[in-house]
């Protein structure tokens, strides 16, 4: 026996990154996955890899339609969806004036609306499946601010307390609703940045998507009693600094 066994998973930007952890340790455990992400060649060979437990399908979280048409397909194929990782996302930097309000527009569209419209569009399918658990992957972004970053910030920090309102409004309906932290991971997101980022932290290295992926597992088959809270995956990064000592030497 598996820890999510016969359950159903839907996974959006599942094609790549972070998200392409997640659908493998979700399938690892047992889950059918529907993969959805706007990679559309990139989806597709991954859903072949890993054959009959998942399928894909092209779909972009901002687009109303294409969430209906996701969570039809995924209950035709493997029934009502009970687990929902909001994780499609995109980073856009540039400070406060740099950034053209149509790049903000599009990053708070694709984090923070991507992820309500997810949440709507599965709530009545987890309430078909008894329950649910919905993941909504925001960042050490949410939790802190970071230079040159204010859109990615701003989404983050909105799909964090969404989460909270998410968490309260679906309670009685057995979903739980938490929000994952990652801190800096290796994946095609932060391909360019220098390792040297992480020599702050307690942890002084870049996360793998793996890492990211077994909090998810866990948060889905074991956090039981969680909703509404806060999962940190990040080297200890918003720890605090070490800078002071090190300083000191
Ligand atoms: N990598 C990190 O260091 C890091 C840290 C904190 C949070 N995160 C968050 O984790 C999530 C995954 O990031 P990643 O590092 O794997 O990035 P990634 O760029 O490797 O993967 C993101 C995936 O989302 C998909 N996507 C983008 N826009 C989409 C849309 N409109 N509709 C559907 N799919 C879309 C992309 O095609 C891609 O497959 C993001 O929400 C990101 O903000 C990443």
């Amino acid at each position: 026996m598996k820890s999510l066994d016969g359950r159903v998973a839907l996974v959006t930007g599942g094609a790549r990154g972070i998200g392409e952890a997640v659908v493998r340790a979700f399938v690892d455990e047992g889950a059918s996955v529907v993969i959805t992400d706007v990679l559309r060649e990139e989806g597709r060979a991954l859903r072949e890899e890993i054959g009959a437990a998942a399928l894909f399908c092209a779909a972009d979280v901002t687009s109303e339609a294409d969430w209906a048409s996701a969570v039809a397909e995924a209950e035709r194929e493997f029934g009502p969806v009970s687990l929902l990782v909001n994780n499609a996302g995109i980073v856009e930097f540039g400070s406060i004036e740099e950034t053209d309000p149509r790049t903000f527009h599009r990053v708070l569209d694709v984090n923070l609306v991507g992820p309500w419209l997810g949440m709507r569009a599965v709530a009545p399918s987890m309430r078909r499946a008894g329950g649910g658990v919905i993941l909504n992957v925001s960042s050490t972004a949410g939790l802190m601010g970071y230079a040159s970053l204010g859109a990615y910030v701003a989404s983050k920090w909105g799909l964090r307390g969404l989460t909270k309102a998410a968490a309260l409004d679906l309670a009685r309906d057995g979903i739980r609703v938490c929000s994952v932290h990652p801190g800096p991971i290796s994946t095609p997101m932060t391909a360019g940045m220098d390792e040297s980022i992480t020599v702050d932290q307690p942890i002084a290295r870049f996360g793998t998507p793996e890492e990211v992926a077994r909090m998810a597992v866990f948060l889905a088959a074991e956090a039981t009693y969680s909703t509404g809270s806060e999962f940190v995956v990040d080297g200890g990064a918003t720890t605090g600094s070490m800078m002071l000592a090190a300083s000191a030497d």
